[in-house]
Parts: C-alpha cells; sequence; structure tokens
C-alpha cells in the first residue's frame, strides 16, 4: 500500500480529513442531532466527493451533546468527562453514517475505544483501504485517551491516513484577527503559518492539534459550512478559506 497518495483528478487536497464540530449537528435546536442538518451535511460532503473525487474522512464533535471540559468545570472527575465526551462523538458518527448511508454513500465508522457491536475499532491500514474503496470513513471517540480535544483526535487521524490537509468547517469563512460577530474591524486572513496562529493565540483549534499539524506539514483550511457548496468550492479553489501552513 503506497504510503504516498498523488491526486489523479489534479485536486490540490486529495484526500481530507473534514473536521465538524457536533455544534454543527444540531441545526436550529440548542441541543442534541437535528436529522434534518445531518442530511443537509451529508449531501454536502456526497457532492463534493461526487463533483472532484476527493477522498474524504471525517471527524465529528461531540458539544451538541457534552463537553468534557464543562463536565470537568461542573466537578467532575476530568477522565471520566471526557470519557462521557468521548461517547458523545460516537452517537454524533453513527448519526452521520446514517444520514450519509441514506443518500448512497458507502461509510464506515471506527472508533478509538472499542465498541465492537456498533462499529469497527480503529485500525489505520483498514481505515485506509476502506478510503481507497471510495468509503468515507468516520473517526469516532477522538483519540480514545482523556485530556484531549476532538481537534488533537482529528489531526492525529489527518497525520494517520496521510491526508494532504484537514479542513476546519465552522460558522464562518474562514479565521479572523477576532470574532466577526462581535468586531465589524475584524480582520479576516487568506493565509496564516502555523506559529502566527500559535503566538496570536488565534483559537482555530487547540495549539495540540495546530502543533502536530505543523511538525507532519499538513495544512489546515478554515472555511465556513453555511453555504450550499462550500466545501466544494474550497476543494477546488474556489470559495474562501484561510490556509494555514508554512508554504
Ligand atoms: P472489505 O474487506 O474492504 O470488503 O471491507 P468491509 O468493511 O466491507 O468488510 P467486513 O466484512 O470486515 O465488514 C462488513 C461490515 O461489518 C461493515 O459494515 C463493517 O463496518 C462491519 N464491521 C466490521 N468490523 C466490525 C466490528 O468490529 N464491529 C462492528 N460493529 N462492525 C464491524
Amino acid at each position: 500500500m503506497p504510503d504516498d497518495i498523488s491526486s489523479p483528478t489534479g485536486l490540490k487536497y486529495q484526500r481530507i480529513l473534514l473536521k465538524i464540530s457536533g455544534e454543527a449537528l444540531m441545526g436550529p435546536a440548542e441541543y442534541g442531532i437535528d436529522t434534518t442538518t445531518c442530511l443537509r451535511l451529508a449531501e454536502e460532503i456526497a457532492g463534493a466527493r461526487a463533483a472532484t473525487g476527493a477522498e474524504i474522512c471525517l471527524v465529528i464533535g461531540g458539544g451538541n451533546i457534552f463537553r468534557g471540559l464543562s463536565g470537568a468545570a461542573s466537578g467532575m472527575e476530568r477522565s471520566q468527562a471526557d470519557s462521557m465526551g468521548m461517547l458523545a462523538t460516537i452517537m454524533n458518527a453513527l448519526a452521520m453514517q446514517s444520514a450519509l448511508e441514506t443518500i448512497g454513500v458507502q461509510t464506515r465508522v471506527q472508533s478509538g475505544i472499542r465498541m465492537d457491536e456498533i462499529c469497527e475499532p480503529f485500525i489505520r491500514r483498514r481505515a485506509i483501504r476502506h478510503m481507497e474503496k471510495g468509503r468515507v470513513v468516520i473517526f469516532a471517540a477522538g483519540t480514545g485517551n482523556p485530556y484531549f480535544t476532538t481537534d488533537t483526535g482529528a489531526a492525529l487521524r489527518a497525520a494517520e491516513m496521510h491526508c494532504h490537509a484537514m479542513f476546519k468547517g465552522t460558522q464562518v469563512d474562514g479565521v479572523y484577527s477576532a470574532d466577526p460577530k462581535n468586531n465589524p474591524d475584524a480582520q479576516r486572513y487568506d493565509r496564516l503559518t502555523y506559529q502566527d496562529v500559535l503566538a496570536r493565540d488565534l483559537r482555530v483549534m487547540d495549539a495540540s492539534a495546530v502543533s502536530l499539524m505543523r511538525d507532519t506539514n499538513i495544512p489546515i483550511v478554515v472555511f465556513s459550512l453555511h453555504k450550499k457548496g462550500a466545501l466544494q468550492d474550497v476543494l477546488t479553489g474556489k470559495g474562501p478559506s484561510t490556509v494555514i501552513s508554512d508554504t
């Protein structure tokens, strides 16, 4: 199995890991999983794959159901709270698997915490094989360890899967100097280095995830998931995004 994958389609990023927050699955609700929103996201992923031939794997957070850090802040033991957060990401992974398969996209869920009755365990080489066969692999349960975020889990899987980029789908179309919702003068960046993000504390994702992406030289592409077709546009270099890399 080749470790390096070339792009038969001329795409800059042939294999990507798409990281979305658990909140992206809530839709208009304040908690939980909105199936219509999951379907919309599934269509976005299916459309981008069909149009570009990109290989896409997915990591979804768990904050729509439970956040380990908030649990710890309210007095829970941190490892226990993080375990609950990781279980939340498995629910989200299964919801997205269901949505993707509803529209005919083949998927496999692999979990960092063994839960053999409901999904596969994470096996790196098997996950690569699934992707080569055109399946969307959804990685659940973060790194399988407490004290890490799903951003770090996503960075780890992106590196293990030899992804050409990690795409972070957010509420806004890139990285800004301040929160653009509260600050109309916030400046949007087209490009940043990893060091810019770390030194200026731009909070794109947590520092350990950014450091791992820097060490493995995998660009982070931040874009908005709100506009229909945004993933396809960014993959083909048309849509707005901020690219974080050292080149
Ligand atoms: P190929 O070998 O490439 O055909 O991959 P495959 O995933 O189709 O093969 P396999 O026969 O291993 O899996 C068939 C189905 O069982 C797939 O839906 C897998 O996701 C599922 N599956 C495989 N291993 C496990 C597991 O450990 N737990 C659970 N719950 N499902 C599994």
